[in-house]
């Protein structure tokens, strides 16, 4: 079960595991044998021969395996979700866009939280589609535009990025604008909604705040062992960001595509698998829990991701720490549950941790699902070369570089939106 542990101390047994115990394989000839599970076929043995009987057998179990085993239930439902346009400006991108800053208030018994949409439309569309993601230190740091509020929750310190003593200042506004191609996007006719993830969930492994504690029954302390870790509670966070993106007239709410890089990769395709209003998905980097097979083991493990981060993931995931073979399914099959949806899995050469193949073979292994629905996977069991994206309703490319959300990733994106969301 997980404590409260001062993060000094996670911090020294983390330093400890990976000096001394955890060496990450990136041997490719070390990576063990194993069968990728059939998506085909039930858990009870079962054939799925079409998309009804996808929808009504196959799909539900591998739902209820993720949602019990892997990231864990929502454990009840709010009681009232309001929004608020807390500022607004019909000139934003020197003329080019409107912004929008929108406060939700998430309401449960007594108890309340809030979080902020940073919302830019492009002015020359009538409805937009658009791109819904977290972002790490607060949505002032994607752009160098003075009027972004800053956040006042909890941040991650980064010495680098100007964050110190666990709060974003004025120093910290546009030091992540490299990561999100605004201008980029609105010019192709997207619009961008973005939250910072940690007035959702603060990223600690501490139950105490964020979501969760708004769920609590009286005197519990932390969800049971099938309740939402840190992952499902951003994939919720983005459910209802949808919300409200249901009711803003010049959005498309039926072209929002979840995105995310890394850990908040993980939480868009967690999200998209829940919420099926959600058009699409992109996962950028997203590597062990996220797109990337388990059963691989090369880079980050199961067992390695519950021990930095035991707070992300439900404690009945625990029990496939080091034990991967044991795992009934691969993500390829928390893939499958985007289909007939628009999935794009991207990679970087030098991120091995993310294990870049085990990202291309859980996209490629997806192929029969979108076939039952007559929709184009990816045919080819051969990674491409890197710079050359494969782009169908499943798409994927691995770029150069390193692990990190670029102008060519956006690019590839906006390609793709445009044929297959637009
Ligand atoms: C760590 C973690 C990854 C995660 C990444 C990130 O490297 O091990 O699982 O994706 O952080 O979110 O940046």
């Amino acid at each position: 079960m997980k404590k409260i542990i001062p993060c000094s101390i996670i911090l020294l047994f983390m330093t400890h595991l990976s000096s001394a115990q955890f060496k990450p394989n990136y041997d490719e000839a070390k990576v063990p044998e194993f069968q990728i599970p059939d998506l085909m076929t039930t858990f009870s043995g079962e054939t799925i021969k079409n998309s009804e009987e996808w929808n009504s057998k196959r799909r539900p179990e591998l739902f209820s395996f993720f949602e019990e085993n892997v990231y864990g239930k929502v454990p009840g439902t709010l009681d009232n979700v309001s929004f608020e346009i807390v500022e607004r400006n019909e000139a934003a991108l020197n003329g080019k866009a409107y912004r929008k800053q929108i406060e939700v208030t998430l309401q449960k018994g007594n108890r309340s939280l809030k979080f902020n949409i940073l919302l830019y439309l492009p002015k020359n569309k009538n409805k937009a589609p658009l791109f819904l993601g977290y972002n790490f230190f607060g949505n002032h740091t994607i752009t160098k535009d003075p009027n972004v509020l800053v956040t006042e929750a909890w941040t991650m310190n980064n010495e680098k990025l100007g964050i110190t003593e666990n709060r974003a200042k004025e120093a910290s506004r546009g030091v992540r604008t490299n990561r999100w191609a605004i201008d980029k996007i609105v010019d192709k006719g997207f619009g961008l909604a973005v939250i910072y993830y940690g007035e959702v969930d603060p990223d600690k492994n501490d139950f105490s705040d964020g979501l969760h504690a708004l769920f609590y029954k009286e005197g519990q302390k932390q969800p049971k062992a099938n309740e939402w870790g840190s992952l499902a509670a951003w994939a919720f966070g983005l459910s209802k960001a949808l919300d409200f993106l249901e009711k803003e007239d010049q959005v498309d709410a039926s072209k929002v595509i979840a995105f995310g890089h890394s850990r908040l990769g993980k939480a868009a395709l967690w999200a998209a698998a829940t919420d099926e209003r959600f058009a699409g998905v992109i996962s950028n980097n997203s590597g062990c829990g996220g797109a990337a097979l388990s059963k691989r083991k090369f880079g980050e493990t199961v067992g390695r991701i519950n021990t930095s981060f035991p707070h992300w993931f439900c404690d009945n995931f625990e029990q496939y720490n080091e034990n991967e073979e044991a795992l009934p399914v691969d993500q390829h099959q928390l893939l499958a549950l985007i289909a007939p949806r628009p999935l794009y899995v991207a990679s970087a050469e030098e991120d091995q941790w993310a294990d870049p193949k085990g990202e291309f073979l859980s996209a490629q292994n997806t192929f029969p699902v979108y076939g039952l629905f007559s929709k184009e996977g990816i045919a080819s069991q051969s990674m491409p070369k890197v710079n050359e994206p494969i782009q169908n309703v499943v798409a994927y490319h691995i770029r150069t570089g390193v692990h990190d959300v670029t102008d060519y990733d956006w690019e590839q994106y906006l390609i793709w939106a445009k044929k297959f969301i637009e």
